[in-house]
């Protein structure tokens, strides 16, 4: 009775006052390029599922399709996001009504997942964040979460305490999955927060002469186990993001190309070679548009990303702040943003710019109400 498949438009962008989709957000939906076999994307995935089977097999689970809307309950209560964090704010989610967005983590799988009454599994999908506009960060992306629950006969005959064990397998299944991916790479563990584990880490491996943050993970918080298992159990959970692994792993320089769908790029990826690694096939000129303009107290960057992108589509490379002051005498502050344009595919004409960015000039001054100087 779980919905799979592509949301129908009206079931993404509704008459709520609280939604914020765009058209732009709805047709990336049902792209699921995390299950088609020879896209990098699912490449990189099928090889996390294939070391998860060869260190412990039969234990995992994988779910591929489950629906990327979600209740708030499941993306943030069940998970115990608390009530005031950021993650919640319209600026930063999906709303598709006040009690439905767009899974903004595959941690919203954890609870039901658990409830359904799977021990080990790993839950694979795209999500959806609200963000700025660079070469790696892209309004869709792509997690896979992993849970692994351990019994008391687990522990004790580990000899170890619950929460030991659970930290100890955690860690061990992760740099062995790093070294899997990215082979004998040096990983270090760096302590964090989220609000559904504790312990919280992050893993970091040495890569290409850089520290890089791979994914983040943790002992799950006990509520979360005993309410939607069962009480006198102990688990792990990680989330990664496949983008970010992909792109590091196949030298990919822009996250839109794994959504460009020009053969240049997918040919050059096959099912079950992580050994590929991308060969630009020419990079077209960009070009660039600076906005200046006094800033309004509801400006957010987020919005003007979202405004930029639902105009520009993936021609747009990267929005920056390149100039901030406030005038001393009136308080106002204006900012100045540099707008970069560049096709994945083909070269670009003046026009085609020039009418792109006379749209958002327009559109930022009569949406966001702010004063373009
Ligand atoms: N949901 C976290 C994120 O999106 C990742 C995470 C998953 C961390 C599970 C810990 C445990 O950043």
């Amino acid at each position: 009775e779980l919905k799979t498949g592509k949301p129908k438009r009206e079931d993404v962008i509704t008459g709520s006052a609280d939604n914020n989709v765009s058209d732009y957000i709805y047709e990336k939906m049902g792209a699921d390029l995390h299950r088609q076999p020879d896209h990098p994307i699912c490449i990189i995935k099928q090889a996390i599922y294939d070391f998860f089977e060869k260190r412990n097999p039969g234990m995992f689970k994988t779910f591929d399709d489950r629906y990327p809307i979600v209740t708030t309950h499941a993306n943030f209560d069940e998970v115990l996001v608390p009530k005031d964090h950021i993650s919640r704010s319209p600026n930063d989610t999906y709303y598709v009504d006040a009690n439905t967005v767009l899974r903004c983590h595959t941690s919203a799988h954890q609870a039901e997942t658990l409830r359904a009454g799977h021990p080990a599994f790993l839950v694979t999908g795209d999500v959806y964040r609200r963000d700025s506009i660079d070469s790696t960060h892209y309004p869709v992306f792509h997690q896979m979460e992993g849970v692994r629950v351990f019994t008391e006969a687990e522990w004790t005959a580990a000899g170890a305490d619950a929460t030991a064990l659970a930290e100890k397998d955690l860690k061990d299944a992760l740099e062995g999955l790093a070294k899997h991916l990215f082979g004998d790479v040096e990983c270090r563990w760096i302590d964090a927060y989220f609000p559904f584990t504790n312990p919280s880490f992050e893993l970091e491996i040495f890569f290409k002469g850089k520290w890089l943050e791979v994914l983040g993970c943790g002992v799950m918080e006990q509520v979360i186990l005993d309410g939607n298992y069962k009480p006198g159990h102990k688990a792990w959970a990680f989330g990664l993001g496949l983008e970010r692994l992909a792109m590091v792993l196949f030298d990919v320089p822009d996250i839109r190309l794994f959504w460009s769908g020009d053969d240049r790029f997918l040919k050059q990826f096959k099912a079950g070679d992580l050994s590929a690694r991308f060969k630009p096939y020419s990079k077209y000129p960009s070009c660039y548009k600076d906005m200046a303009f006094w800033v309004s107290p509801e400006f957010s960057e987020n919005n003007l990303c979202e405004l930029v992108r639902n105009i520009g589509g993936d021609l747009v490379e990267e929005v920056t702040l390149i100039d901030n002051f406030t005038n001393k005498k009136t308080g106002r502050t204006s900012n100045c943003y540099r707008i970069v344009y560049r096709s994945m595919e083909r070269s670009l004409t003046d026009e085609e710019i020039n009418a792109i960015q006379d749209k958002v000039r327009q559109q930022v001054a009569d949406v966001l109400k702010v004063e373009l100087r």
